[in-house]
């Protein structure tokens, strides 16, 4: 009886509350509005320096805003957009932005078995892991454990952050899980990566 008091307390009381750590779609749609001048009404941007969010994983994208936040993503256009947002704000945000899908843009042929030898199976020689085992086959990433889609996104912002994370210039990866990959390659290497997962699905 005395078990069963205490399992219905917790129903009652921490449930909700866990509910409540996720997004609400609708909510999420009426906050992004602030967003839309550059991520797009969708998620999809029109401009290449603003990242799409369509269908990018909502656990990726809260950890990004609070990195903006708190400075760990060094951004002034970012930081200033995520100054108010609350933890429910990302929350609601990211689970509208997951929920749209992504628009794919087009491999260039030049680069294109270069992008994906690299994509599906790094330099073994050179210890460059392959970007499939995290990004996963398709390039939608991996949700639970926060890493981000790259299928679709625009090429320029794509290698934008291939080239701050070799430079050390963006830290927020944990343990240095891209930074490690990227210290060994060239900037063809990274163009053609870029320009693959453009078009990856
Ligand atoms: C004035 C244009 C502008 C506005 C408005 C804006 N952003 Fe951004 N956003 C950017 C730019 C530029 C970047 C890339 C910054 C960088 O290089 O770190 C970015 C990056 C991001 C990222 C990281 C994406 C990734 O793939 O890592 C997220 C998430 C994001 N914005 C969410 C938002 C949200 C949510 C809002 C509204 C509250 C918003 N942005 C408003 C321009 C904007
Ligand atoms: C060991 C796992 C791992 C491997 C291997 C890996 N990545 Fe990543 N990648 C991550 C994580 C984790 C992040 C997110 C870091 C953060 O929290 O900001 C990330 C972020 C990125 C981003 C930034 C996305 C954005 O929207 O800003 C790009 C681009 C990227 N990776 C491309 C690649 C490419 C290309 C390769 C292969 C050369 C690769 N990654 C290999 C784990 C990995």
């Amino acid at each position: 009886m005395k078990n069963l008091c205490i399992i219905s307390v917790f129903l009652a009381c921490v449930m909700p509350q866990l509910l409540m750590a996720q997004g609400d779609l609708a909510a999420g749609q009426a906050k992004a509005a602030l967003c839309a001048a550059c991520h797009g009404v969708d998620g999809n941007s029109q401009l290449s320096e603003n990242p799409k969010l369509a269908g990018q994983n909502a656990s990726y994208i809260v950890k990004q805003l609070n990195d903006y936040k708190s400075g760990a993503r060094v951004n002034v256009i970012m930081a200033g957009m995520v100054a108010a947002l609350s933890d429910q704000d990302m929350q609601d945000i990211a689970a509208w932005y997951a929920s749209q899908q992504v628009t794919l843009q087009g491999a260039d042929p030049e680069t294109l078995e270069m992008g994906e030898t690299l994509y599906r199976a790094g330099i073994k020689e050179l210890s460059v892991a392959a970007c499939s085992a995290c990004h996963s086959p398709t390039g939608n990433g991996n949700a639970p454990a926060g890493f981000p889609s790259l299928s679709g996104q625009h090429p320029e912002y794509t290698l934008l952050q291939l080239k701050a994370f070799r430079s050390g210039e963006r830290q927020n990866d944990q343990s240095s899980m891209m930074r490690t990959v990227v210290e060994r390659l060239t900037d063809q290497e990274l163009e053609a990566l870029a320009s693959y997962v453009s078009g990856l699905n």
